[in-house]
């Protein structure tokens, strides 16, 4: 939430900043702004709306090497040019994402020393703190950052220039991300790796409560009693065009095509094919031992990321016969909850970065329990911070709406429920074997999936006038209902609820009148009769409903109870919700162009949420 970027090197610096933030516009995007250093002292230019405005506002002579910039989703004060970033105060001008909580408190106090802060944001108070430090620590900027650790509470990364020091930005956070990277062009930081791409595959995440300081030539990282400190770098495998539309007319449809390789991507270093297929965690370094003493297991995790638990949980509850719980990250921090240390606490998190799920995470490791996370950001904070990190390898998802991510982390809780049943002996080799062959050719059956998405696209025009939609399923179709229904909701902004199917009649059912679409999934065969009579029910009612069965389902279907059926190929039932899921992804994103949406980025919503 939030993109922030800095640049020190020998470039045009407001071009490169306008280059980053275009590429971080998916983190927010109702203003942005950048501040410069020029021989005039800092320039500040901002606009509301997206990164393209403020592009087009730049002045034709802002002759700079060194600046930060900033792409805003507003949290306290609306969407102005007055709230947007950078801010300034004296000798401060800086960019932040994250919230400080305390803003109020701090404001009051500044408000005593009579200044008085122009925006609503809780970012200029900490500008305005941050100047008062440094000028009572007479330009230490140690002193100054020490001084704003102590009295700043929430979440930050900060870029900060100093108008004294020309050509130098400093850069510390806490809880919010923030990473670095040197090439020939210069020094490089960011809010996330997509936008250090272009410069660099090699990087490093600023550790929290140290001091980043990015000059052209190098980027010196200190802890805040100015001992020098050698960060730990890291690098990613993709390059620029990973991150790029490659000729998709949106980040989202490509990033549906790019599914069955990301699949493939995620299953092949743990594909050890011995005399049987059996999941193999050597790489990850996740050993039996983690689950020859597990009892329970927590799935925690936010949204879509939650969904993919949601069919975690049935998958592996099915498998390994010990109970599964699934709970909201935001709820399950602050319910008080009862953690062993024979307890698996499971993370799912694409960003890594959800304020939420890495406050559960850090709760569950302060209770004692062993926490795994299934993330896709390389080095991001849920990732370094649990026990064992199962990476997913889904690339770099863009687009707000998750698609690649979410059946990427189905793919790792296939691989964990399968060599979890497998450790504690509820399954046997040949079982496992006969199961990760299924998901060895997932991807394919994918593919056959995207094949006929033409058929999605014509019946999507049928659910773009709609109003109320519903999307129902029983066990592993119900997972697959909720996650259908938040991908529709966010992008094409029709209401839509997920139910299971047979909680219809408890209440819901009053809703569903004459031509409201109800999505029906009824992929599962232990509950596809019960999964009909509930078809039966809403179309009684004059539901327009959207079918989805599989091929090999012999079972006869009247062709009076739906008005359109989708098949997925046939196979074992576990692995319908692959199949399934381009579906519900394909008909969300058609139905949303159609309406004439911003696909990629939806209203109100930012991707990697960082606060809570
Ligand atoms: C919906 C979506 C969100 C995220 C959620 C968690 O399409 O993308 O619901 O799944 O914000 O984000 P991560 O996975 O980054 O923790």
């Amino acid at each position: 939430m939030c993109g922030i970027i800095g640049f020190c090197g020998y470039l045009d610096a407001k071009e490169e900043l306008i280059k980053g933030l275009a590429e971080l516009e998916y983190r927010g995007y109702d203003s942005a702004g950048i501040a410069c250093y020029t021989d005039r002292g800092i320039e500040v230019i901002k606009s509301v709306g997206k990164v393209e405005g403020l592009k087009n506002k730049l002045p034709a002579k802002l002759e700079s090497s060194c600046g930060i910039g900033h792409t805003r989703w507003a949290t306290h004060g609306g969407v102005s040019e007055v709230n947007a970033h950078p801010h300034r105060s004296g000798n401060v001008t800086l960019i932040h994402n994250g919230i400080i909580e305390n803003y109020h408190e701090l404001a009051k106090e500044l408000e005593g020393m009579g200044k008085i802060p122009v925006s609503q944001t809780d970012t200029e108070i900490a500008a305005m703190l941050l100047d008062s430090l440094y000028e009572s620590n007479q330009g230490n900027v140690l002193e100054t950052l020490r001084g704003a650790v102590e009295r700043l509470e929430g979440a930050y990364a900060f870029c900060i220039m100093f108008a004294d020091q020309k050509d130098v930005i400093y850069c510390i956070r806490k809880g919010s991300p923030l990473v670095c990277c040197s090439s020939e062009e210069g020094s490089i930081v960011a809010s996330d790796m997509v936008a250090l791409l272009r410069y660099s595959k090699e990087y490093f995440v600023l550790p929290e409560f140290q001091v980043a300081k990015v000059t052209k030539n190098t980027i010196t990282v200190m802890d805040l009693d100015g001992t020098v400190v050698s960060p730990v770098m890291l690098s990613v495998h993709w390059d620029m065009s990973a991150a790029q539309k490659n000729g998709f007319k949106h980040y989202m449809l490509k990033e549906i095509h790019e599914q069955p390789e990301a699949i493939r991507r995620t299953l092949a270093p743990r594909m050890k094919k011995g005399n049987y297929l059996l999941p193999d965690f050597t790489e990850d370094g996740i050993t039996d031992e983690v689950f020859k003493n597990t009892n329970r297991v927590v799935i925690t995790a936010c949204g879509t990321a939650m969904h993919a638990g949601m069919a975690g949980k049935i998958l592996m509850e099915k498998l390994l016969r010990i109970p599964v719980q699934v709970e909201i990250a935001s709820e399950f921090r602050y319910a008080d909850p009862i953690l062993d240390e024979n307890t698996l606490v499971i993370l799912v998190s694409q960003s890594g970065e959800t304020a939420d799920t890495l406050a559960a995470l850090r709760l569950a490791r302060e209770k004692g329990a062993k926490t795994l996370s299934i993330v896709n950001v390389k080095g991001s904070s849920i990732a370094r911070e649990s026990d064992y990190v199962l990476y997913t390898h889904a690339g770099p998802e863009i687009a707000v709406a998750s698609t690649k991510a979410y059946t990427a982390q189905l793919t790792a809780f296939y691989l964990l429920a399968f060599r979890f049943a497998y450790v504690i002996g509820k399954r046997n080799e040949q079982e496992i074997s006969y199961y990760m062959k299924g998901l060895d050719e997932v991807g394919a059956l994918m593919e056959k999936v995207l094949e006929q998405k033409d058929k999605m696209k014509e019946l999507s025009k049928r659910l773009t006038p709609a109003q109320d939609l519903f999307f129902i399923g029983r066990s592993l179709d119900y997972a697959l209902a909720c996650e259908g229904s938040i991908k529709l909701k966010e992008i094409t902004y029709i209401h839509s609820e997920a139910y299971a199917a047979g909680e219809l009649k408890h209440g819901t059912l009053s809703l569903v009148t004459g031509g409201v679409p109800v999505i029906a999934l009824a992929t599962q065969s232990d509950v596809f009769a019960k999964m009909i009579s509930n078809v039966k029910e809403v179309r009684a009612r004059g539901a327009m409903v959207i079918l989805i069965t599989k091929e090999d389902n012999d079972a006869v279907i009247e062709n009076t109870i739906f008005d359109e059926r989708l098949m997925i190929p046939a196979g074992d039932d576990i692995f319908a919700p692959f199949t399934a899921a381009i579906i519900l992804q394909l008909l969300a994103y058609y139905t949303s162009s159609y309406r004439g949406l911003d696909v990629d980025q939806p209203r109100n919503l930012a991707k990697s949420v960082t606060v809570e």
